[in-house]
């Protein structure tokens, strides 16, 4: 597998969060004086992908991308499409992308609160939804991009028996996750351990994690 040598690609400042209007959707504001990710209903592949054809797997909240490059290089054969609503880090990782030419990867700047209208349904073999912000205080829990729309979404883009994998070192998140899959009752959940996994690339914050010995929970959930 080729190795990227990121040092190549200095990181800018990159804030840990974007305006918060962006964690809501487009909808839901009046008014037009703020700077929003384009919203779209379609998306014309061939202009993403070098094949032209569309992704197989997804990324919600790619953040830095290390997860989304390597994957797409782990798996050249798949396209791998990475949603991203800090604008900085969605330039970078498409810094590495062209530096690299990668064929099969992309960083969309889009908040994914706006569903995924432009995704096929039944055509996605993993959804990747990896430590989410966890907006602790209540008065923040709906920044969170996990609901009942976006959990809709992902079981309706999803193959029969397509699977979403799920980690966050947040216990309050995971238990919030679960009562919305629950709700749903759309999905077979497994805790995972880490033998189980079945995932060989990490993710930026999965290392951090890791580096600081800070714990965290993987699922895995299949469509029912
Ligand atoms: C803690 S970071 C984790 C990044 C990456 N998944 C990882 O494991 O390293 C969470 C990311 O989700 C992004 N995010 C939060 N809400 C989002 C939304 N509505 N749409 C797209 N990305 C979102 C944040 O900007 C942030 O980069």
């Amino acid at each position: 597998m080729k190795k990227i040598d990121y040092t190549k690609y200095p990181l800018p400042r990159i804030r840990h969060h974007a305006n918060p209007v962006l964690y809501f959707p487009l909808k839901q504001h009046k008014g037009s004086n703020f700077i929003y990710p384009p919203v779209f209903d379609s998306l014309n592949w061939s202009d993403i992908f070098t094949d032209g054809k569309p992704p197989a797997l997804i990324d919600i909240g790619c953040g830095l991308g290390r997860f989304l490059i390597e994957t797409s290089l782990h798996q050249p054969e798949k396209n791998i499409l990475g949603f991203e609503v800090r604008q900085s880090a969605v330039e970078w990782i498409e810094g590495v992308i062209t530096g690299e030419g990668l064929p099969n990867v992309k960083a969309l700047w889009y908040s994914a609160v706006n569903g995924l209208p432009f995704i096929e349904t039944g055509s996605i073999e993993k959804v990747f939804y990896f430590f989410p912000d966890p907006w602790v205080k209540k008065k923040h829990y709906k920044r969170r991009a996990f609901s009942a729309e976006m959990l809709a979404e992902i079981y309706r883009v999803l193959h029969p028996q397509g699977k979403l994998y799920l980690m966050t070192d947040v216990p309050e998140v995971d238990q919030y996750q679960q009562e919305v899959l629950k709700e749903s009752g759309n999905f077979s959940c497994q805790y995972t351990d880490s033998k189980e996994w079945d995932l060989e690339i990490r993710t930026n914050h999965e290392e951090f994690c890791t580096r600081k010995n800070i714990p965290f929970i993987r699922m895995v959930c299949t469509k029912k």
